[in-house]
Formats: structure tokens, C-alpha cells, sequence
């Protein structure tokens, strides 16, 4: 299968992937108080409802995507956020801001990119979070073990991520997403992760 054109899939308006608002998981974080101040950052934002969830007037939050239709669809919809809300567009592998973050949400963002990109994923990742810092893996489609197939979205689990970044992140828990998107029932994971210090 052909790698995702993304920003053609925004222009003909094909985002099957979109569920329409931030995902039970990222409330219920947030909820519990357990998403960090400061700045914080979502890759592959998409439309940007994390971005207005996660928006606060103790947060800065980035929101990133190659897509700039993708951009106009969150500035359509979204206004008046509290605290400070941007939305850059541009490629995560090239991304390079003048602070690292204190939290960084990952939803259908790994799962989407082709499996040569994982590596990279992490070494931008480990470069993006401060010593101490957050990063939160919402992992779907949750599959183990994996099996072969074709994505995207391609099929993850704890170990796969970990395989990753475990030079640089520590687990600090995974837990099945209680509610999720319809259709997402069983297929959720939310993974903590924190940026050591070294
Ligand atoms: C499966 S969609 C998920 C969007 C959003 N997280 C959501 O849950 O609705 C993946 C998103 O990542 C974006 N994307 C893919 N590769 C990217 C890259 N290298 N840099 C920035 N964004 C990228 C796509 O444009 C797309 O909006």
C-alpha cells in the first residue's frame, strides 16, 4: 500500500480517522489533574480537538500538523480558547522549537506514520520533552500480539512503543481506555511515559 498523502486527504475532505472531539481518555486525564502545566504539545493534531481540550490558562499549547486545511478546520471551529493556543503547521520530523515540553499527547499520530518513521518518532520525541516531562501515548488499534497488515492506522501495543524510546522514557503505567470513540471499544491504551533526566 502507498504511503498517506496527508495533505491530500485533508483538501478531498477524506479523514476517516477523525472522531469528531478529543477522546474520552484525554478528559478523564485532565479530569484527574494529571496533565502537567506549562507547555504542551499534540503531533498530527489534525482538526485540533485535543488542542481546545487541553487548552488552559496555565498551558501553552502547540498543535502540529502538515496540513494547513487541517488548520483551517480547527480555526473554524475553535475560538476564544483560555490560556495560549498555536497551531503551527509543518513536519514533526523537522520540527525544532526554540523550548522542549512538559507534556506531549500522541493519539492515531504513531499509528499513522509508516514503519520506518517509528525510529524517528522517538529521537524527535526524546529531543521535544524536557528532563521529567510527560509524554502520553493513547495507543490504538491496540493489538497484541501484533499480527502482519498493512496500515495505516497500524496496529500497536506497549512493547512496540517501548522498543522504541525506552533509552529515553520510562513507563510509568498503561491502562485500557475505559470509553473511547464508538467503534474504538477495547482497542485503547493509554501509556505514561517520563522523559529521564539523563
Ligand atoms: C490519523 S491522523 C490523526 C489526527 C488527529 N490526531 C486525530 O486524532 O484526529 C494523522 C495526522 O497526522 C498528520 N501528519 C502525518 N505525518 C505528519 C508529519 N510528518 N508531521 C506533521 N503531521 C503529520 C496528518 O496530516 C494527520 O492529520
Amino acid at each position: 500500500m502507498a504511503p498517506v498523502d496527508w495533505q491530500e486527504a485533508w483538501k478531498a475532505g477524506t479523514t476517516p480517522w477523525d472522531g469528531g472531539a478529543s477522546p474520552p481518555a484525554l478528559r478523564r486525564l485532565l479530569a484527574e489533574d494529571r496533565v502537567p502545566r506549562g507547555w504542551a504539545f499534540v503531533p498530527g493534531c489534525g482538526a485540533g480537538y485535543d488542542l481546545a481540550t487541553l487548552a488552559h490558562v496555565d498551558r501553552e499549547v502547540v498543535g502540529l500538523d502538515l496540513s494547513s486545511d487541517a488548520r483551517d478546520a480547527f480555526l473554524e471551529a475553535c475560538s476564544n480558547l483560555p490560556g495560549q493556543v498555536t497551531y503551527e503547521v509543518g513536519d514533526f520530523f523537522a520540527y525544532d522549537p526554540p523550548h522542549r515540553f512538559d507534556f506531549v499527547w500522541d493519539y492515531t499520530f504513531f499509528c499513522a506514520l509508516e514503519p520506518q518513521q517509528r525510529a524517528p518518532w522517538a529521537a524527535v520525541m526524546s529531543r521535544l520533552v524536557r528532563p521529567n516531562g510527560m509524554l502520553a501515548t493513547l495507543l490504538f488499534p491496540y493489538v497484541d500480539p501484533i499480527p502482519d497488515g498493512e496500515g495505516p492506522p497500524w496496529p500497536i501495543n506497549t512493547d512496540l512503543v517501548r522498543g522504541f524510546i525506552e533509552d529515553a522514557f520510562e513507563l510509568l503505567e498503561v491502562t485500557e481506555a475505559e470509553h473511547t470513540h464508538p467503534g474504538r471499544e477495547g482497542k485503547e491504551r493509554l501509556a505514561l511515559w517520563r522523559r529521564k533526566a539523563g
